[in-house]
């Protein structure tokens, strides 16, 4: 940790550009962590790189190949701990250590079991000096979901709504569109592009037949930082439990994977017209539905962040479980009166003691809407100061 080590102005500046490295894989590393590092000789930089695809290169070798041998000697600032071991790519501690730099600071551990400190160990046993914890949060704010998956097998949940000033989310008659804003929109599809997984009830499926995948022309901003080839859809997971949902559904149409779980096994024949992007899957239920524990324990298997992007009722089983980590808000300046549809469906609670416990950590404008990201279970993790840098 960094209690009693006093940083110099060059290793706060080194690792903020670390930080901003890592960043602009933000996107694209998926189930991968983002991560950047900088090396330095001389209070110069001499190399820098960021990850950014799974499976190519980690942002060390990047930095040590752009500073070739001027790394001999040098300091590498790095925003995750190196790791110790053979993936699908060679362990960045032993790149680090055969390149001969002095000294490397990191800005916070790698809870992944496979590394866990060792990447740190390693480079001491080589005898290079090792500081750690320098920009900690902001390093840990940037993997939230994979720093959750890592330290429990469980993806982090985020939970979008949209609904208006008195909370709710579509006219008596279901007319729901558009209650926000195009800007709030945009931010909903980066929402999709930052996640492993957008869930959905089949409800929603059969109220709207949405597609649910990322449109790059509707990314804003983004498309600046990222090309349409680097584009990674989320896995489309449709809860349905008793297996009615239609062929005709437009989900199925769009070539990007999709996953049916349900507690009964869609009939073989309805199977065999499935396209190959599409694939089955059967949990426990629990009363009847989907247990969404289980779906959380699969899913963690390989998503980092999962975004639940459903009606009340399922969006509300996620709340009510106590399994959503985040809910983010996008309020729009409108009163559609007590007729409308409810935000949430929720158990009826008969004291405040038990209502979810709900702290703002950012609030907006988008364009005419406001939006409120709220967090259900504060990350311990990070001090209260550092909440707010949450909000990437
Ligand atoms: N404002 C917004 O942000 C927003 C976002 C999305 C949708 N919507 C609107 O929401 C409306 C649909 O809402 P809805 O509440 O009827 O449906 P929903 O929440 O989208 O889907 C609910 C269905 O999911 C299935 N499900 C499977 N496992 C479940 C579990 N463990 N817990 C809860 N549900 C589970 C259930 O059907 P089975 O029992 O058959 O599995 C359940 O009826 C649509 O009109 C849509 O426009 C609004």
């Amino acid at each position: 940790m960094s209690l009693n080590i006093s940083w110099s102005v060059l290793d706060t500046q080194m690792m903020s550009r670390a930080i901003q490295l890592a960043r602009k894989g933000f996107y694209t590393t998926r189930p991968n962590p983002s991560v950047g590092c900088v090396i330095v000789k001389d209070n110069q930089i001499v190399g820098e790189g960021y990850h950014q695809k799974a499976g190519e290169p980690h942002a060390e070798v990047h930095a040590l190949r752009m500073a070739g041998e001027h790394a001999r000697g040098a300091t590498a600032y790095v925003t995750l701990e190196p790791c110790s071991h053979y993936g699908r790519t060679p362990p960045c501690a032993l790149a680090l250590i055969n390149i001969g730099v002095k000294r490397v600071v990191v800005a916070v551990e790698d809870p992944n079991p496979q590394v866990a400190g060792r990447g740190i160990q390693m480079l001491r046993d080589a005898g290079i000096e090792v500081d750690v914890g320098l920009h900690r949060d902001e390093a840990y704010a940037l993997n939230l979901g994979f720093m959750k998956r890592m330290e429990s097998g469980l993806p982090r949940v985020t939970v979008k709504l949209a609904a208006s000033l008195d909370g709710k989310t579509a006219l008596s008659n279901g007319v729901s569109k558009w209650i926000t804003g195009p800007e709030s929109r945009r931010d909903v599809q980066r929402l999709r592009l930052r996640s492993c997984a957008l869930v959905t009830g089949i409800e929603t499926i059969l109220a709207d037949d949405p597609s649910l995948n990322v449109r790059y022309q509707e990314l804003g901003g983004i498309k600046d930082s990222i090309t349409e080839a680097q584009l990674l859809q989320p896995l489309r997971v449709i809860l349905d439990s008793r297996a009615r949902l239609p062929l005709s559904a437009a989900c199925l149409a769009i070539v990007s994977p999709i996953l049916l779980v349900s507690t009964v096994a869609y009939p073989a024949e309805f199977q065999a017209q499935l396209p190959s992007h599409v694939s089955c899957l059967v949990l426990p239920a629990i009363a009847g539905r989907v247990s969404l524990p289980e779906l959380l324990s699969y899913l963690g298997q390989s998503c980092n962040h999962v975004l639940v992007e459903a009606g009340a009722t399922l969006a509300g089983a996620f709340l009510a479980q106590g399994l959503a980590d985040e809910l983010v808000l996008y309020q729009a300046m409108k009163i559609l009166g007590g007729q409308g549809r409810n935000l949430l469906q929720l158990p009826d609670y008969q004291t405040m003691a038990q209502i979810p416990a709900l702290m703002l950590v950012d609030e907006r404008k988008l364009g005419p809407d406001t939006r409120l990201i709220l967090s259900v279970k504060p990350d311990t993790s990070l001090s209260k100061s550092n909440w707010s840098k949450i909000t990437v």
